[in-house]
């Protein structure tokens, strides 16, 4: 498996004094788990909320927190402390801490650092959802938008005050993306990529459908990995009950003409599509309204082909438009893809050898032969989410 994009970087965490701090507690352990190097800067306030020593077990390191204190160790701790920094997260971040830094202030520990550092910082507001509602707290992170800082928004939800609102901490999951985002490299900066993923659902009735194996796993890693890697990622996906991967844009579709629709509308905006659905190629040709009762079920069904979304694709793709299948095959792989690479009018299609159960559909691993216009190459056997990575790197060289 690839290593952690974590590794070895040199991570700084500025905590303020929220209840969500022990929140990120648990962040802190996940990185360091991942063999990030993790300095946290704590404010006073934080200190009332959770004790540094919680921060130093889970990152291994001392825990920075007055301005002066740091000066028994290192008298220039507050430009020290960010100059090595690969990125900084503030996390959660309070009105307080976004007032201070929207005006440059430099009066702890925390806002000096962030003053002295040219890291990325991103900011992850937490507060009680009128505070962040507040017109003062709306023009700070306008402010602190303009002076380039990444804002991770909160979500809404039930708050630890009763409330319901916006203002939640973001969840790990989404931090972490971004976090990783700021430390991978941006080769899909300025390119609007277009996914599809998982199975379409052709209903006969109210209950029953057909459809296919498919998760959906592989092109919501492709996904993730393409916002990662800085593109703005649309996503159109079939029924499935996997999360949206942060960053991206999901329209959710049930049927082969649903995507179809969504797909065509998006097409023409978009510099690189990804076919990675398993669309269903036949539907039931009645849709009956009602649920038909078993007595009255033919035996046989007839079908009706549905349209070839990616044939369609191929026909009207622009120059410069980087076009790539998918296709899943137990048997003949390498002349089954190529034979969709030429008729589909592709850059690249890659083949799933659906024959096992580590690979394909449903599994979390894969291995994808590649075939393009000049020639096939067969991936390692790796994680879903190691093999979007991969396969974007072809696509960029493609680009
Ligand atoms: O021809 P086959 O279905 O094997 O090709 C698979 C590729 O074509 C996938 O990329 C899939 O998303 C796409 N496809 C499509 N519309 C269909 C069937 C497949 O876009 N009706």
């Amino acid at each position: 498996m690839a290593q952690s994009v974590f590794a070895g970087k040199r991570i700084v965490i500025g905590v303020c004094g929220s209840i969500a701090a022990f929140k990120v507690a648990g962040w802190v352990s996940e990185l360091a788990k991942e063999e990030a190097l993790v300095s946290v800067v704590m404010t006073a306030s934080a200190r009332e909320f959770i004790t540094p020593l919680t921060f130093a077990a889970l990152s291994g390191n001392d825990v920075h927190t007055g301005m002066f204190d740091a000066g028994k160790e290192d008298v220039m701790a507050h430009i020290n402390i960010g100059r090595d920094a690969d990125v900084i997260l503030v996390a959660p971040a309070t009105a307080n801490l976004m007032a201070r830094l929207a005006i440059g202030m430099a009066d702890d520990l925390l806002t000096t650092t962030l003053l002295a550092s040219r890291a990325g910082v991103l900011i992850c507001p937490a507060m009680n959802p009128r505070m962040y509602d507040h017109p003062a707290t709306r023009r700070n992170l306008r402010t602190l938008k303009e002076l380039g800082y990444v804002i991770i928004d909160p979500e809404s939800g039930m708050m630890a005050c009763k409330e319901e609102g916006e203002g939640r901490l973001a969840e790990w999951d989404t931090v972490r993306e971004y976090l990783a985002k700021s430390l991978s490299a941006q080769d899909l900066q300025g390119q609007r990529v277009l996914v599809t993923a998982g199975p379409t659902r052709e209903p006969l009735d109210p209950a029953r459908f057909l459809s296919n194996r498919s998760s959906g796993k592989m092109g919501y890693a492709l996904a993730r990995a393409a916002f990662r890697r800085g593109a703005e990622v649309i996503l159109v996906s079939g029924p499935t009950t996997l999360p949206c991967p942060p960053g991206v844009t999901r329209e959710m579709v049930q049927t082969a003409l649903e995507m179809r629709e969504r797909v065509l509308a998006h097409a023409e905006g978009c510099s690189v599509i990804v076919k990675a659905a398993a669309v269903a190629d036949y539907r039931p040709e009645t849709l009956h309204e009602h649920k038909v009762k078993k007595e009255n079920i033919e035996k046989e069904l007839v079908l009706e082909k549905n349209p070839d979304i990616l044939f369609e694709l191929g026909k009207q793709k622009k120059s410069g438009q980087v076009l790539v299948g998918f296709a899943a095959e137990s048997k003949n792989l390498a002349e089954e893809g190529l034979k969709k690479l030429r008729k589909k009018n592709l850059d690249l299609i890659a083949v799933n050898d659906i024959g096992g159960d580590r690979t394909g559909f449903e599994a979390e691993t894969n291995q994808l032969l590649l075939i393009s216009r000049s020639g096939t190459e067969t991936l390692p056997f790796t994680s879903k989410a190691h093999t979007a990575d991969l396969l974007w790197d072809r696509i960029v060289a493609l680009l």
